[in-house]
């Protein structure tokens, strides 16, 4: 009997322990993939609910805004087009097996979505549209696109509600509201822009970096790198500063996973925000 009781309370405390130190990182997830409001979405709205107050564009009228994207070639990307007429659209295709000169393509396949993004940039900067919104090439799906910030991970929602206005008075904005993963307290000590590399990163731009103007010690943003921006804020740049950065992607030496995701967090800086 002693024993029995001893072990139900050695397991009782077991669990609760077992509970304690995995309470935070299960409710951490759950925030990230929100998926309270994924099942909520999905249970009790109708599949067109999001898109309810949308009205189709005229044919053939494309608004004075694009969506850049970079896709691997097999990444089916006609829903951009289809659903989103009014926007216009720079996908590029990182890896082609294709010589055609209609299929955009970046000068190699390193840094992920970044490269693309820059060589949108780069090789448009004199002639932009108002607004830009860069995207990864999921339309939605709850694993593939559980960084798209809508109830139903959707970028197509997401576009179709995107304040316009809002990002006109911000020039830089987000497209993520959610801070977890990227911009929670304990990881504004970030992995993967030290000081060292932001220094690597913006030498020979015009971020002056200099005895007063150092690098920051803590960097954050929500994570994921889609993001809408001005014409207006891209432009407080020379086109130089971007091609610096894209060099900078083309000869480091770190794998794409890394140099992919400094990109991600430095977004935001590059386009005039603080660091966190
Ligand atoms: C951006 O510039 C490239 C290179 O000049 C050009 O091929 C492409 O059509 C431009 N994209 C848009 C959307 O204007
Ligand atoms: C859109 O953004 C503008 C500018 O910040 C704001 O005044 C307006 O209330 C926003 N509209 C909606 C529907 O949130
Ligand atoms: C240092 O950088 C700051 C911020 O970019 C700038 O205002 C300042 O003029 C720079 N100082 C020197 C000596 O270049």
């Amino acid at each position: 009997m002693r024993l029995a009781l001893r072990f139900t309370l050695l397991t009782a405390v077991f669990l609760a322990i077992v509970y304690l130190v995995l309470k935070a990182p299960i409710d951490d997830r759950l925030d990230q993939y929100g998926v309270g409001s994924y099942i909520k979405d999905k249970v009790f709205t109708s599949a067109k609910g999001a898109a309810l107050d949308y009205l189709p564009p005229l044919p053939g009228t494309t608004g004075d805004k694009i969506i850049v994207m970079a896709k691997l070639e097999a990444d089916d990307t006609r829903w951009v087009t289809e659903e989103l007429a009014d926007w216009q659209s720079a996908v590029y295709t990182v890896n082609p097996s294709t010589e055609d000169p209609d299929t955009l393509k970046t000068p190699a396949n390193k840094g992920r979505e970044a490269m693309a993004y820059l060589t949108y940039i780069i090789d448009n900067y004199s002639d932009l549209p108002g607004t830009i919104a860069f995207l990864h090439s999921h339309r939605d799906g709850f694993f593939s696109s559980w960084h798209t910030d809508t109830p139903s991970h959707n970028n197509v929602d997401a576009m179709r509600t995107l304040n316009l206005s809002f990002v006109e008075e911000n020039g830089y904005v987000n497209l993520r509201c959610k801070r977890s993963p990227g911009c929670l307290e304990a990881q504004t000590h970030n992995a993967h822009v030290t000081p060292e590399v932001y220094l690597e990163v913006f030498r020979g731009t015009s971020t002056q970096i200099n005895e007063t103007a150092q690098a920051p010690a803590l960097v954050g943003a929500a994570c994921c790198a889609q993001f809408a921006v001005t014409s207006e804020q891209v432009h407080k740049r020379p086109r130089e500063d971007y091609d610096t950065l894209r060099r900078w992607l083309l000869q480091t030496d770190e794998k794409d996973a890394k140099s992919g995701r400094v990109m991600e967090f430095l977004w935001h800086i590059i386009f005039g925000k603080e660091a966190v």
